[in-house]
């Protein structure tokens, strides 16, 4: 069963010089899995919270390429806590963990990279059909 010991931050690769900074991210490199879709949170009202779901087969890796927020992972038994705000790491959530953005900074934009197209099926946003999902052992 994933719990919130599978959620790791992964540094990425940062080529810097007086240019500026570049940061590059492969699929089944700098993330474990195939980049299937891309997608940005940008323009959080103060105060906001995103998340508040799980998802059942999709794995997601968060990057805070703009500001800062925490992302609070919960695996049914246990929370913790991850500060992004920098773009050369990220945090990969693997899936049946349920994740909720918080702490937006002004100007915050969070970079998602999904291992699979947008399917509304894939999502758990009841956590209480989470909580059981993850006792009864129907999902990972
Ligand atoms: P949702 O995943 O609930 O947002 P968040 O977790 O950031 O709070 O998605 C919000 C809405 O956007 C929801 O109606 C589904 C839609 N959506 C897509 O159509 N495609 C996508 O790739 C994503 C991530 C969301």
């Amino acid at each position: 069963m994933t719990t919130i010991n599978d959620c790791q931050i992964l540094d990425l690769p940062k080529i810097g010089s007086e240019r500026g900074n570049l940061t590059f991210i492969e699929g089944n490199n700098h993330v474990p899995f195939e980049i299937k879709r891309v997608y940005y949170l940008y323009d959080i009202p103060g105060g906001e919270t995103r998340g508040g779901h799980a998802h059942r087969e999709i794995d997601e890796f968060l990057v805070a390429v703009s500001g800062s927020f925490d992302v609070i992972v919960n695996d049914g038994s246990n929370e913790r806590r991850f500060s992004l705000n920098q773009s050369y790491y990220g945090l990969h959530i693997p899936s049946m963990i349920w994740r909720e953005l918080v702490n937006f900074s002004s100007g915050a934009v969070c970079l998602v990279l999904a291992s699979a197209v947008y399917d509304e099926s894939d999502y758990i946003r009841q956590w209480v059909e989470f909580e059981s999902a993850k006792t009864t052992k129907q999902c990972k």
